[in-house]
């Protein structure tokens, strides 16, 4: 039997051969560049045809490339936090400057070089729970004042989080194409917050796959 400590060596090592590293590590590397971006989300008690809930809005954008991903951006720890970088990137791409914290912060990844992600990247990813009433501000400015929008930013899109009687909603929305790991980043999310439960969010994903096949 594992003793606690040798098991949470043991977590550790398998966090790292998967890439997650902490905060606090990913600063103290020198020579990378690093990226941080946030799923921005609050609970509504709105309905789909008036009938079914939609539970909660959940934040993405359609980017310049075509890909799905998260609000944020590239970072430069030497010039500002990363937080304080999260929070420039959002005014540039929501026209909102939310204040994002270190308690926001839930993961960090080593990204190594990949297309069509030709630079190593060490991404950081936050969530934050807002009100209704401040992401639907947030839409209107990311789609008027945002000085990103129609370059950078294609437009702000909210995650489908059910899955219709002829299975798509959330299955759809998964089989499309996402940049760097922002689908794990995505369905982790629903997990861990409990957004989606998990049998759902394990049947919507096999039916993702099936959706282009
Ligand atoms: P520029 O101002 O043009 O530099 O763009 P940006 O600073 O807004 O950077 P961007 O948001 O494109 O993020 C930089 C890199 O991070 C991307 O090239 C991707 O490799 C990665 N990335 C972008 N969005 C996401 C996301 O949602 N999740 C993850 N994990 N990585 C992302
Ligand atoms: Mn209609
Ligand atoms: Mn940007
Ligand atoms: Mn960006
Ligand atoms: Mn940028
Ligand atoms: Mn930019």
């Amino acid at each position: 039997k594992l003793k606690p400590s040798s098991w949470s060596a043991d977590f550790r090592r398998k966090k790292m051969a998967s890439g997650q590293l902490s905060r606090a590590e990913a600063l103290a590397r020198s020579g990378c560049r690093h990226a941080c971006h946030v799923m921005l989300y609050s609970s509504t008690k709105a309905q789909l045809f008036g009938r079914s809930p939609i539970k909660h809005i959940i934040l993405m954008q359609m980017r310049f490339d075509g890909l799905l991903g998260f609000p944020g951006g590239i970072v430069d720890p030497s010039k500002e936090t990363l937080e304080a970088g999260l929070t420039r990137e959002l005014l540039e791409e929501l026209g909102v400057a939310i204040p994002i914290s270190v308690e926001d912060h839930v993961e960090t990844y080593y990204a190594p070089a990949s297309s069509p992600s030709p630079s190593q990247l060490i991404l950081h990813f936050y969530v934050k729970k807002m009100e209704e009433e401040q992401i639907m501000e947030l839409e209107k400015a990311a789609a008027s004042t945002a000085v990103d929008h129609g370059e950078e930013v294609l437009g702000m899109v909210r995650v489908p989080l059910y899955t219709t009687k002829g299975g798509v909603g959330l299955p759809a929305f998964l089989s499309h194409s996402f940049i760097g790991n922002a689908r794990s980043q995505l369905v982790q999310s629903l997990l861990r917050l409990n957004l989606v439960s998990s049998w759902e969010l394990h049947k919507a994903l096999t039916h993702s796959l099936r959706i282009h096949a």
